[in-house]
């Protein structure tokens, strides 16, 4: 008898703890930064859409540090969270974190940027191979056709994973043009951790070592696209080079409508940060959601889902950005 009732109070209690885990999931959200301004948006839209299903989010940032990134990862599985959501810093510095939430059996989903060679559980994300075509097809439809056109490329923080599939979709558009003999490369880098005083630089040494006669500066993202723009116009070149971007940011949507930026890639981020909730949610909760794609990170085949993107300039700003609520007419005067 006293061991049926010592055995039974156990079972409730345990049946008490998962029911509450159950009801009240907790997420762990680790950040690599908040200085683009997407960030503090997804952050904010995924936090809010996690509250609204019951779920409470644990959010940290790292500032760029994959050492502050894995130690917040670290300090998020040992406060005994459900279910981790990561955007990494550097996709391969991560692994070791998710191998310490694989052995706490906390289940891993990447954010919008792979983490490698680790066993994570889903990665959601934007078409990040689009977003680097329409990027490229922008740029293309627009260069000179009756000589050869000269362009710079400026890519994003090597230690994105991102940065190398914008890339990829810029070549998937720019390559067969290159070889054509078309267009001619004539500067290119990478800027580190996507800071814009890295673009401004790179753009100060292109414009140094091939001159001031440029069709074009195909950029990966708006905040280095604001650096390449900033060494353009003291050069007196902005405007009159056509300069790409992605992210919507509000100063490039105000540099679109001013002539300096050529376009951007929307990215509807209430898309990533409500799947990316709902999915977190329901992991926690012991689910198993649906996917639509799979990714190789290098240790599996990752189920995946990738949302879409838009490319925007000003004809259609205020039919897509403006329309979708993403910023308001009046702030982009
Ligand atoms: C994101 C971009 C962002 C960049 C810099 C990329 O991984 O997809 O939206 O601009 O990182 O934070």
């Amino acid at each position: 008898m006293k061991t049926r009732l010592l055995v039974s109070a156990l079972a409730l209690a345990l049946a008490t703890t998962a029911f509450a885990s159950k009801e009240k999931p907790v997420i762990g959200l680790s950040l690599d930064t908040l200085k683009e301004e997407r960030w503090q948006r997804d952050r904010d839209t995924f936090t809010a859409e996690a509250k609204k299903l019951g779920a409470e989010v644990i959010v940290q940032s790292a500032n760029s540090d994959d050492t502050r990134q894995v130690r917040d990862v670290e300090s998020l599985i040992s406060r005994g969270v459900d279910v981790l959501v990561i955007v990494p810093h550097n996709g391969a510095a991560m692994t070791r974190a998710v191998k310490s939430a694989n052995e706490a059996k906390i289940p891993v989903i990447a954010y919008d940027r792979l983490i490698l060679n680790a066993n994570i559980d889903y990665y959601l994300t934007f078409d990040n191979v689009k977003v680097g075509e329409a990027q490229g097809s922008y740029a293309a439809a627009r260069l000179p056709k009756d000589r050869k056109a000269r362009i710079v490329r400026i890519y994003g923080a090597p230690t994105d994973n991102n940065a190398k599939l914008f890339k990829q979709g810029q070549d998937n558009i720019l390559e067969p043009l290159i070889k054509a003999g078309k267009v001619e490369v004539v500067h290119e880098d990478w800027a580190l951790d996507w800071k814009p005083e890295n673009a401004k630089k790179i753009m100060n040494a292109a414009i140094t070592k091939a001159g001031r006669n440029l069709d074009a500066v195909v950029v990966s993202n708006d905040g280095t696209a604001g650096g390449a723009i900033q060494a353009l116009l003291e050069e007196g070149l902005a405007g009159k080079v056509l300069v790409t971007g992605q992210d919507a940011d509000l100063a490039a949507c105000q540099r679109i409508l001013r002539g300096t930026q050529a376009m951007t890639v929307y990215k509807p981020l209430k898309n990533l940060a409500g799947l990316a909730a709902r999915v977190a949610t329901e992991v926690a909760k012991g689910g198993k959601p649906a996917t639509t794609s799979t990714l190789d990170n290098g240790a599996k085949q990752v189920p995946s889902i990738f949302e879409k993107v838009i490319s925007v300039d000003k004809e259609n700003l205020n039919a897509t950005v403006v329309a979708d609520g993403f910023h308001k007419a009046e702030e982009l005067k």
